[in-house]
């Protein structure tokens, strides 16, 4: 493979996650360029590959993986395919970049880690929190000591609800909004504290608009403690009406920082008539919204796009590993588990034989 220049790259997907990724990618055209796509719905992957020039479509992303020039792929697909499809990925020799959450099951991550391992591959976690700029400038003040030592972290990221049927399918998804976007701010708030050792998890969950739609939980909180005193608390909700939020709270016993991904770079706007997009989950352009310019970017999935082109050419070290990938399904299994029974759950909570993270909620009863 190639030392040097652009690295090619195949997408599995060709719908919301996949649009990002071919987008990110167009914006970062010195370092990588996608040469194919692979999705089972043949219309959709060729509208995507007409829409950003992408020579290469199949339907089957096992054809693909045969295509020799690709370096990396990134996997845009619902959740209980990702642990397949690293291992394919790793089998042909190549580069895995893959989208939140890891998997499903604990040995689902062991086995990514180790196929990746074995056949001397990237496993690239797309956690896209840890390169969002207004976090990252968080995180760099912190780390300049701007708030002493740092003893809360919070986010939280909430809308009413995702876009595509298979979320709302827990033995497609493994869970409900805590599995779908807990995943960022438990790695968020790991990641902020530089990694520290998690004591135990507390979690409290419900599903309080979506029953009709799903068995999985449409509201968590989660209260994590690491070892160095540390908490983080984590909030998410699938039942929040008015479009996206994403936001931190960063508190040491030297000062405090808040961020709201959105605001604060969204244009505060009225408008009687609409007009054509506002930001990402926005129900209406109609009367007031907030439209971001750059969402992209705002999120930072270029450049963590960008970064993970420039670790397969060994420019840089991964800074969002499998590993963390896997520290995330083991609080997810224990916040699950914790709601289920309603008490704190101590680390290391490495139960096996678990079928989807939310069984541990749902049949809590059954143990
Ligand atoms: N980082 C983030 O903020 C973020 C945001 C949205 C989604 N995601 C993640 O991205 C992944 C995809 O989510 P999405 O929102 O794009 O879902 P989606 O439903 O919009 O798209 C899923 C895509 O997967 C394809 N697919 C289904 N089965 C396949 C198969 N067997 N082989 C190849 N492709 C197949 C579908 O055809 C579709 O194109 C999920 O894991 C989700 O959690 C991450």
């Amino acid at each position: 493979m190639p030392a040097d220049g652009k690295v090619k790259v195949g997408i599995i997907g060709s719908r919301f996650e996949a649009e990002i990724h071919a987008e990110s990618f167009r914006m970062i055209q010195a370092d990588a360029e996608v040469v194919a796509i692979a999705s089972p719905t043949a219309g959709n992957a060729q509208k995507l590959a007409d829409r950003y020039n992408i020579p290469r479509v199949f339907t089957d992303y096992r054809e693909m993986l045969r295509e020799k020039d690709i370096e990396m792929v990134t996997i845009a697909a619902p959740n209980h395919l990702h642990a397949q499809m690293t291992v394919d990925i790793a089998g042909a020799g190549k580069h895995v970049v893959c989208e939140k959450p890891l998997c499903m099951t604990l040995e689902d991550a062991d086995l990514m880690i180790e196929t990746c391992r074995r056949k001397g591959v990237l496993l690239l976690y797309a956690e896209e929190l840890f390169f969002t700029p207004k976090y990252v400038k968080a995180k760099q003040m912190a780390d300049q000591g701007a708030f002493g030592r740092v003893y809360m972290v919070k986010q939280s990221e909430k809308h009413f609800g995702p876009h595509a049927p298979w979320f709302w399918d827990v033995d497609k998804s493994g869970g409900g909004v805590f599995m779908d976007m807990g995943c960022h701010g438990i790695a968020f708030c790991y990641w902020f504290l530089d990694r520290p050792k998690i004591k135990n998890v507390y979690c409290q969950m419900a599903t309080h608009v979506h029953a009709d739609r799903t068995s999985g939980e449409d509201n968590s909180i989660c209260i994590i403690e690491f070892e160095n005193g540390a908490v983080g608390l984590v909030e998410d909700s699938w039942a929040r009406r008015g479009g996206m939020e994403d936001r931190i709270e960063i508190y040491g016993e030297g000062g405090v920082t808040y961020a709201d991904l959105h605001m604060g770079n969204a244009l505060p706007t009225y408008s009687e008539y609409g007009y054509g997009y506002a930001v990402e989950k926005a129900p209406t352009t109609k009367g007031w919204t907030y439209p971001v310019f750059e969402e992209l970017w705002n999120y930072g999935f270029p450049q963590e796009m960008r970064h993970f082109a420039r670790c397969v050419r060994g420019k840089e070290e991964p800074m969002a590993t499998g590993e963390d990938g896997r520290v995330v399904q083991e609080v997810l299994y224990a916040g699950y588990h914790s709601a289920g029974t309603g008490r704190r759950v101590e680390l290391p909570f490495r139960r096996m034989g678990v079928r989807i993270p939310i069984d541990l909620w749902l049949k809590s009863g059954d143990e």
